[in-house]
């Protein structure tokens, strides 16, 4: 069975924990993109893990992860992650394996992406970590491939330090990489695969809303980069918060204006609204119906799981965007064009809150009646189902409804 994790929003909507909580019984999680521009926060155990390049399913034992094809990796970094687990207990040998068709990432091209973002006239705050640069690299088809890097044509190297970068993790790269195709191959039919998204929809290049997006596939197509020989992906899960979140620039419709600097203090405080990556204070605003039903369609969801509810736990009201208006037109998805999603003006609709703590609730009927008819507006907004609600940030603050992923939880 073949599960994919999938941001709906623009990354940080907690899918680190959901791919840590699912995997307790995978055999393979797959990390199909990005770089150490991620950071996915699990806590576990009264302890807090954040990886930026590891594959969340690390921490269950029997599970192996892949690092993906179309990932951009940086050694240094990935050291950095498996020194943690060490630190831990955690015995990551013959469970690490990196695609031998990823690429590198190299310390110049760090040097560059502060470089190229200090000279753009709209910066994007990228994140610093190199990741633009890679790809634009791989798609300039001068990149490094990890396959590559024991008989390297140093002349596209015009920097002396990158050279002997990749000569001080030669050994370390040779040591986890493996031929994708015969890393397919080997798996078996039966085997319980979850591929592993980073970021969110909305950050991709090809579907979010660019130029303010990342540069890898964030969404279903990122799945496919790795090739899917055990047929089709069963079951697309969606993450989303229950309000929106947004580090870096770029259009945000439902952004807490000026005078809502209480609330936003208030979410930014509860939610701990501060990059894993990069330290910085998250943009945050309502929940983006618009937006989601955009995210939820084209990447063919089949359900949604909703995580931070705890974080409004004491709000007397909630007010959630159900339209855009436009030059006198309302409409339900998001528009292509940039200076329109500048422009958009969000309709609310107000909802009465819960005003109970939930982050000791196990079951679904537990939960407020307030918060069910929250769902009820997503669910006919989006025509999904909501399967799992996450109150807070604990792996055990999980609530699955009607037993969903039953065989593959196989509790
Ligand atoms: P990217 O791949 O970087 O997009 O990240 P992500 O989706 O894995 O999310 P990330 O871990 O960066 O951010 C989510 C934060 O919320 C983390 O600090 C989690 O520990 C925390 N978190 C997850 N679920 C909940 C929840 O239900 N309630 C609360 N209060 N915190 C949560
Ligand atoms: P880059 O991926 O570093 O090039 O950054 C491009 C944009 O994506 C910036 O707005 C970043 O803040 C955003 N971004 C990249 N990775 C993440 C992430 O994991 N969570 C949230 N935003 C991200
Ligand atoms: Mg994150």
């Amino acid at each position: 069975m073949v599960l994919s994790i999938i941001g709906m929003q623009w990354g940080d909507e907690g899918k680190g924990k959901f791919i840590d909580y699912l995997s307790q019984n995978a055999d393979w999680v797959i990390r199909y993109a990005g770089g150490a521009n991620a950071g996915h926060t699990i806590v576990y155990d009264n302890k807090k893990f954040a990886f930026h390049l590891l594959p969340t399913g690390i921490l269950n034992l029997q599970t192996k992860v892949l690092l993906g094809p179309a990932m951009v990796i940086d050694p240094e970094q990935l050291v950095k992650e498996l020194k943690i687990l060490e630190q831990n207990n955690i015995v990551w040998k013959n469970r690490v394996f990196v695609s031998d068709r990823a690429h590198l990432v190299l310390p110049s091209y760090k040097n560059e992406d502060e470089l190229v973002e200090k000279h753009r006239r709209n910066p994007i705050g990228t994140t610093k970590k190199g990741i633009g640069i890679a790809y634009a690299k791989r798609a300039l088809r001068t990149g490094i491939r990890i396959a590559d890097i024991d008989n390297l044509n140093t002349s596209e190297l015009t920097d002396k330090k990158d050279i002997k970068f990749i000569q001080s993790y030669l050994d370390f790269l040779k040591s986890i990489r493996i031929n994708h195709f015969v890393c397919l191959d080997n798996i078996e039919s039966d085997e319980l695969i979850l591929y592993e998204g980073a970021q969110g929809t909305m950050l991709d290049m090809d579907i979010g809303t660019y130029p303010y997006v990342t540069s890898g596939p964030t969404a279903l197509n990122g799945v496919y980069t790795c090739g899917t020989p055990f047929g089709v992906v069963n079951e697309v899960l969606g993450v989303v918060k229950i309000y929106t979140s947004r580090v870096g620039e770029g259009p945000f419709p439902t952004e807490f204006k000026e005078d809502e600097k209480t609330l936003l203090e208030f979410i930014q405080k509860e939610g701990n609204e501060v990059g894993t990556t990069t330290g910085r204070l998250r943009r945050c605003g309502y929940l983006d119906l618009p937006a989601l039903r955009f995210s939820a369609t084209i990447t063919g969801l089949t359900a949604l799981a909703i995580t931070h509810v705890d974080v409004f736990d004491s709000l007397e009201e909630i007010r959630v965007c159900i339209g855009y208006e436009l030059d006198g037109q309302i409409f339900n998805y998001v528009p292509t064009s940039l200076s329109e999603q500048w422009r958009v003006k969000p309709i609310y609709k107000i909802i009465h809150g819960w005003k109970t703590k939930t982050n000791k609730m196990t079951r679904w009927d537990e939960l407020p009646q307030e918060m069910k008819v929250l769902f009820v507006l997503i669910e006919d907004y989006i025509k999904v189902p909501i399967k799992i609600v996450s109150t807070g940030a604990d792996r055990n603050q999980t609530i699955r409804r009607d037993n969903f992923l039953e065989t593959w939880m196989r509790d």
